[in-house]
């Protein structure tokens, strides 16, 4: 089978003989390959690679040495302008498949000048069991109980792959991830069973910032002051870290958003810039991950908006009020919710280490939020912009919006579905003007897209 075409989640498409449309990972348009069909769905097969006959004379060497085993740049195969390509007509085809609406302009996507290290944040797991690859599973002496501190192998949740370089992220996060390994081995410091529920080492987050800040995150499973502190003064000692915290999480899972953080040396924060606005992260806020593509996105949204200075503008799902600080100097206000707590205490001291006083910030569930009220209070927007979550904006939000009728509303997405599907909704009132596709995470298949929507006469 040739394999004509990039598809959805990373994966490729091809046809088989009787022309029915088949999805597959690991390849790449131009290859002639074996496939496996694995699943009958409507209207498509899912297959699995079984044989690469030819490979594809488009084919660019991949620079990672985890590629193909690791999940996290699926697409490093394929050259960089035809993964554009594709991110292009994912967003062109969702407004016109799921959307059915017409766009006045649709601008070309803005790919990344960096297509490599351009994360600020990674977040590793530790793990007693490696994730063996094939060629490995022959050796005899082989075992996969190995102490290994990566990323998980895709669908398989209690087996990590030991990454070595992870082209990611900026230095020095290499460098303190293999410190941390071979300093807790040293220690004598056991690796995490998730199986078992038993280990001390579990998770490590690392923060890098363009200013050249670094923060560290631990995530132990155990609360041994004595043995936690060997280790934490070790790292704070070979790096010049400016922060350094950690939290116990003796839960079943890895997940530790909702646990204390302390803080160990440091603040308990990083700072970051775009523009001239300057922004603190603590180790739980959402912030953009792309720190240069973040400011291309939030110039576009300005360019979108247009505001002269006089506008009331509603900053939607505003999270530490990055968008809402960004554009404040261009308009009269800005009114920005967002439903995590600790984000909008972010975003408070955000406004206030700028110097911003025309920004105020609320926390809860935009649907509960958005009301007749809350628009009475702060009157209605002149511009409204929004920035939902991949499950876009529920119902109630997209009625209140209709009802609010703001004459521009600017809608940024993560997920070009759901941003389609609610771009339809609006319809009703609204026509789109413009949108922009906006690459942030170079070979993967994420894409964000920024659309201006006018209301219609
Ligand atoms: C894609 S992020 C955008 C954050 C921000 N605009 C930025 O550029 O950094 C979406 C944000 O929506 C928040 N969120 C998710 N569901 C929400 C809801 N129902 N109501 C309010 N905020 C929500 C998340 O916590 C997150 O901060």
């Amino acid at each position: 089978m040739l394999i004509t075409g990039t598809a959805d989640k990373g994966k490729c498409i091809g046809k088989t003989e009787s022309g029915q449309v088949v999805f597959v990972e690991g390849v790449a348009p131009g290859d002639v390959v074996d496939v496996l069909i694995l699943r009958k769905r409507k209207g498509f097969l899912e297959g699995r690679l079984q044989n690469i006959k030819s490979l594809s004379k488009e084919r660019v060497e991949p620079v990672c040495k985890h590629f193909g085993v690791c999940g996290g740049c699926k697409w490093q195969h394929i050259p960089y302008e035809a993964q554009l390509r594709h991110k292009n007509d994912t967003v062109k085809n969702a407004l016109q498949r799921i959307g059915k609406v017409d766009v006045e302009a649709f601008e070309p996507i803005l790919g990344a000048a960096e297509t490599e290290y351009y994360r600020n944040k990674l977040e590793f797991t530790f793990s007693c069991k490696r994730w063996l690859e094939a060629d490995e599973l022959n050796e005899e002496e082989i075992s996969n109980r190995q102490d290994v501190l990566g990323f998980h192998r895709p669908r398989v949740f209690d087996k990590i792959i030991d990454i070595d370089h992870c082209h990611l992220q900026p230095a020095p996060s290499n460098e303190i991830r293999l410190f941390v390994k071979e300093k807790a081995k040293e220690l004598g410091l056991s690796f995490f069973d998730i199986r078992e529920n038993q280990g001390y080492m579990r998770n490590l987050l690392i923060r890098t910032s363009s200013l050249g800040e670094t923060m560290v995150v631990f995530s132990f499973h155990e609360d041994e002051k004595d043995t936690r502190e060997q280790l934490l003064d070790a790292v704070w000692e070979k790096f010049e870290l400016t922060s350094l915290c950690y939290t116990i999480n003796t839960k079943k899972n890895d997940s530790w958003y909702g646990l204390d953080v302390l803080v160990y040396k440091g603040e308990g924060v990083i700072h970051e810039q775009l523009g001239d606005v300057k922004y603190k992260i603590s180790p739980k806020s959402f912030f953009q991950t792309n720190t240069r593509q973040a400011k291309e996105l939030y110039d576009i949204v300005v360019e979108f908006a247009g505001m002269t200075g006089h506008e009331n503008v509603y900053d939607l799902y505003t999270g530490t009020g990055s968008i809402a600080c960004y554009v404040a100097k261009s308009c009269k206000q800005v009114v920005g919710i967002e439903e995590v707590e600790a984000a909008i205490v972010d975003a408070g001291k955000n406004a206030a280490m700028n110097g911003i006083e025309n920004t105020v910030f609320y926390a809860g569930d935009v649907k509960d939020i958005l009301t007749d009220q809350f628009a009475e209070k702060h009157g209605k927007p002149d511009i409204l912009i929004t920035d939902p979550p991949r499950a876009g904006m529920h119902k109630d939000v997209i009625e209140m919006l209709l009802k609010l009728a703001s004459p521009k509303v600017v809608y940024v997405s993560c997920n070009p579905a759901t941003q389609a599907r609610d771009l339809n909704l609006l319809s009703e009132k609204y026509e789109v003007k413009k949108v922009r596709p906006v690459d942030m995470f170079p070979h993967t298949h994420h894409i964000e897209s920024v659309a201006l929507l006018q209301l219609k006469d």
